[in-house]
């Protein structure tokens, strides 16, 4: 962190949650919370919530949550340390110079990093245009593409030499230390500093800003790695950024396009499909599918439903891109997304496609593009034997399972429709597998995800998250039940480590004063983390009745949560002594009087 605690906690105290996410959504006030549509996902009923006692956001949908500096990061894809200025500024807090000397260092290494890459982006530039460069023009005349375009692109090119990058870098006064955090160059003892690319054209990459972050490069020809990606560096986060979006951004377009590769967005924006995007060199994450939700909205009218501009995959027509567009699929899907998926076959990709088709050819692909959903279910047909009647009845229930993903009863119902007419089953009998499947509870939630993913990454399951988050939202809500908790719940209960330091920094805050749930937050830097907190304490406990119904309540809660932290995995074998403990504990919690009285 680089701003100290109580910073944070100002900002934090100073802005208002609701008042803040009011500037984005339009909340509507329901008993003690605010609910509106939420600008994560795509949705028509507002699962998004705002606690003001606890100055947290949760949505019931997505699963986002957090404080108001998350909502901040999360909207504005800012980093923490941006957030909190823009905070501090709207509060008028003067955030005190000599406590954020290590955030002023970072910016000002961002800084130099983002001027070397320019001097760099600039050199290479000149090179292409230079004799050295003139194989590298040759080459993307060869590919097809015109002065304009290279222009555009910012192309350049990296001349055969060892450490002429390097030497020209140094010249302009960059540090060794600098200059080796930017990723362009590798170092050795015997070597010295040498020059990663060479030999190669140049694709600079912007992010949003039109600022050069990196550098991919491909090799003249045939030759291994085909493309060099500068690594990641202060300034170059690959799954936060996407190529060509800094163009893309303000197309005029109805849709946005992703596709795989630097030379693919470039020969698609040359064929006028300015709105191309592709990953760089990695594969799509859940970063790049809120990068697309941001730029692809398309009012941000607080009154309407927010409307997205259609997204539109275009990968490569062999395996590894079937296998990443079903990927794509769902990371989208989990961000509230819909996409569509267009065909290049018979050629491998749209940069061979428009040169062998045009771009007329390629409209037309754009207008037949494919639902996303319907295209997972097409790839799904190749794992059953779809003549034979039980092959069939099964691909029905796996295509049954995956409707059930959907939580909206009319896209629902059009996949229903949509699926018995395609593979020739009744809409009622499909219904009636789905209703099958919903009421036995398998498959009701999302599948594994192919790559880990926001909604299943802590790998905690649900009957061991739920007794524990209820505790600790509980507590927090009614923290005068803590006098009876701790007799016989410390943090250390807690099964799962993310909950045993939420309920630590809970725990003292109650014995100092009183709980605060959004500063808890601030305490973790990990997104994931913040959003599991946010969702810990937006647990409800319902209407309990009488003392008593509360007081038993609480029990079989504590005891649950006991239960659990015998199962630590982190507890040794031999950890006889701590197991005797908590099982005493439990038998003594089993008959005590818990006075909750008055509360
Ligand atoms: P492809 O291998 O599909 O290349 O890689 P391409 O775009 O068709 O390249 P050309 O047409 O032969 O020039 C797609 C993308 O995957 C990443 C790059 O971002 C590339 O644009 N990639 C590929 C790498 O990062 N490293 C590699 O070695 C290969
Ligand atoms: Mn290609």
């Amino acid at each position: 962190m680089y701003y100290s605690d109580e910073t944070v906690e100002e900002v934090i105290a100073r802005n208002d949650i609701v008042d803040v996410i009011s500037q984005y959504v339009r909340l509507t006030r329901k008993g003690s919370n605010y609910f509106g549509l939420c600008p994560f996902h795509n949705e028509k009923t507002g699962s998004f919530s705002v606690t003001p006692s606890k100055q947290m956001y949760y949505c019931f949908g997505c699963h986002n949550g957090g404080n108001v500096i998350t909502f901040i990061q999360k909207y504005e894809n800012m980093t923490f340390g941006e957030a909190v200025r823009v905070l501090a500024d709207r509060a008028g807090i003067r955030l005190p110079e000599s406590n954020d000397r290590a955030a002023m260092e970072r910016e000002d290494r961002r800084a130099e990093l983002l001027s070397v890459n320019r001097e760099a982006g600039k050199y290479y530039y000149a090179q292409l245009r230079n004799k050295a460069g003139a194989q590298g023009l040759a080459y993307f005349r060869k590919r097809g593409l015109t002065d304009e375009t290279m222009q555009r692109f910012g192309l350049g090119f990296a001349r055969s030499s060892t450490d002429e990058t390097y030497r020209y870098l140094k010249g302009k006064g960059f540090s060794d230390e600098v200059l080796r955090q930017s990723g362009l160059f590798s170092f050795s003892e015997s070597h010295g500093m040498r020059d990663k690319f060479w030999n190669r054209v140049i694709f600079p990459i912007m992010d949003t800003g039109q600022r050069i972050i990196g550098f991919g490069g491909r090799v003249m020809g045939d030759g291994e790695p085909k493309y060099l990606n500068s690594p990641e560096t202060l300034v170059f986060d690959k799954s936060r950024n996407l190529y060509g979006l800094n163009i893309a951004k303000s197309s005029k377009a109805k849709n946005i396009i992703i596709c795989e590769g630097y030379m693919d967005v470039i020969a698609l924006h040359q064929a006028g499909f300015d709105q191309a995007v592709a990953s760089l060199g990695t594969a799509f994450t859940s970063g790049h599918a809120n990068l697309i939700a941001r730029y692809a909205r398309e009012n941000v009218s607080r009154d309407e439903m927010t409307r997205y501009k259609e997204i539109l995959l275009c990968y490569d027509s062999d395996g590894a891109g079937v296998d990443a567009a079903k990927r794509a699929l769902t990371i989208l899907r989990e961000a509230g997304l819909r996409a569509k998926v267009i065909s290049m076959s018979p050629y491998k990709d749209p940069d061979e496609f428009i040169k062998e088709l045009g771009a007329e050819e390629f409209q037309k692909r754009i207008d037949d593009a494919e639902n996303g959903f319907m295209y997972e279910i097409r790839q799904l047909e190749g794992e059953y034997d779809l003549k034979d009647p039980s092959g069939k009845s099964s691909f029905i229930k796996d295509a049954a399972s995956r409707i059930l993903r959907f939580d909206d009863p009319v896209e629902r119902d059009s996949y229903i429709g949509l699926i018995s007419y395609k593979y020739d089953v009744s809409a009622s009998s499909l219904g009636e597998v789905i209703r099958k499947l919903a009421v036995s509870g398998t498959q009701i939630r999302p599948a594994p995800s192919p790559m880990p993913t926001r909604n299943d990454r802590s790998g905690i399951s649900e009957a061991a998250k739920l007794p524990q988050c209820r505790l600790l939202s509980w507590i927090c809500d009614k923290p005068q039940i803590y006098g009876a908790v701790r007799k016989f719940i410390t943090a250390d209960d807690f099964a799962d480590p993310l909950y045993r330091k939420v309920a630590g920094i809970l725990f003292e805050q109650i014995e100092h004063g009183t709980p605060d749930p959004a500063d808890i937050i601030s305490h973790f830097t990990d997104e994931e983390e913040q959003r599991r907190i946010a969702e810990a304490f937006h647990q409800s406990i319902g209407e309990l009745g009488s003392i008593n119904m509360q007081e038993t309540a609480l029990r079989d809660l504590m005891m649950n949560v006991k239960q659990l932290s015998l199962t630590r995995d982190d507890r040794e074998e031999n950890d006889f002594d701590v197991i005797i403990r908590i099982r005493k504990e439990m038998e003594e919690l089993r008959t005590a009087k818990l006075d909750i009285a008055g509360t």
